[in-house]
């Protein structure tokens, strides 16, 4: 017998052999990009962490979401930098807060783009924290009437989807109740179910102006050593009605988003975050690795461990390389 007989290499031989028996492929059409609105007009202060990447007045937002769009790129998920910040969140949910105006701007001039809006607090905060400060703790039940009332804020702007990001305990049951008592019942929810606190979120926080003033969020996210947890969580988050759920961040949970995949049948998200990009970004940026193929290499892997859909802030790049 001749050896080897098995020999892996026949299919590799070429790219279009390669082509033909590849197991996972990258859509546009399956990528959040993640943006930034901030007060002002003509503004476009880019992220020191996260070169390409910047604050936009809505006036720039709405011209970097027609660009999105023709693209392909599935959809934006926008954050806010309010004028002021103050105890109450009020600028979360203000029907005139900056991602209301930025959601019926792009509403009017760019018909047809998902907008996905993220429900938190630590945007609006003086404090920096998720929710409500009572007795130095964010106080989980009372902070949930500030997200059911973001979250029909957005929807009576616009949006097509509400993505609730500060892990209260019954959050999505909250939002679901409230988006139906104002007629929104037609609103999805892509619950951020299993997010971590991890330090990856660094450079975001220079983005979105969202550090916390004291302490850390690790008494309401996710312990990074908890994979059997997570699936808790997502388990719950289901049983209150989200449509959609997400592990984030994605590279260093590629497990949780595997065993997410085959334990619910849902559309699973994964968000790879701001230090998951500025990583590659840097070390590109110093030629330590080669941008492009790191980009679509993270991308692909993401993908293949079971996410459907990723935001991620490489959509424009990947879009343009995807063709
Ligand atoms: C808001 C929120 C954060 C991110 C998404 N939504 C920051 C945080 O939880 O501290 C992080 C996204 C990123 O790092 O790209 N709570």
């Amino acid at each position: 017998m001749p050896f080897p007989i098995h020999r892996m290499r026949r299919l590799r031989a070429s790219e279009p052999m390669r082509s033909l028996v590849r197991e996972t492929r990258l859509d546009p059409a399956e990528f959040i990009l993640p943006l930034f609105a901030c007060p002002g007009e003509g503004i476009r202060r880019e992220i020191g962490a996260m070169p390409g990447n910047f604050q936009m007045s809505v006036d720039e937002i709405v011209r970097e979401c027609a660009e999105v769009r023709a693209l392909g790129i599935g959809g934006v998920i926008l954050f806010g930098l309010p004028e002021t910040k103050d105890e109450t969140a009020s600028g979360a949910y203000a029907d005139d807060g900056i991602v209301q105006r930025a959601i019926r701007a792009i509403r009017r001039e760019v018909p047809g783009l998902l907008i996905v809006t993220d429900v938190c607090n630590c945007e609006y905060t003086s404090h920096g924290h998720c929710g409500k400060i009572v007795d130095g703790e964010v106080d989980n039940d009372q902070t949930l009437e500030w997200l059911a009332a973001s979250a029909v804020s957005h929807a009576r702007a616009g949006a097509d989807i509400v993505a609730p990001s500060d892990m209260m305990d019954g959050r999505v049951a909250a939002i679901r109740h409230e988006l139906d008592a104002n007629d929104f019942a037609h609103i999805p929810i892509l619950s951020y179910a299993a997010k971590f606190a991890s330090v990856f979120y660094g450079p975001f926080r220079e983005a979105a102006e969202s550090a916390p003033q004291f302490g850390d969020r690790r008494a309401y996210q996710m312990d990074p050593a908890n994979g059997r947890e997570a699936m808790r969580e997502i388990e719950l988050d289901l049983e209150e009605g989200a449509d959609m759920i997400m592990v984030k961040p994605a590279m260093p949970y590629l497990d949780l988003i595997r065993d997410a995949r085959r334990r619910f049948d849902v559309p699973i998200a994964a968000y790879q975050v701001s230090g998951e990009f500025s990583m590659i970004e840097a070390a590109a940026r110093n030629g330590w690795i080669d941008h492009d193929r790191a980009m679509l290499e993270s991308l692909t892997c993401i993908r293949r461990a079971g996410a459907q859909i990723i935001l991620t802030y490489f959509a424009k790049p990947a879009a343009e390389l995807l063709g």
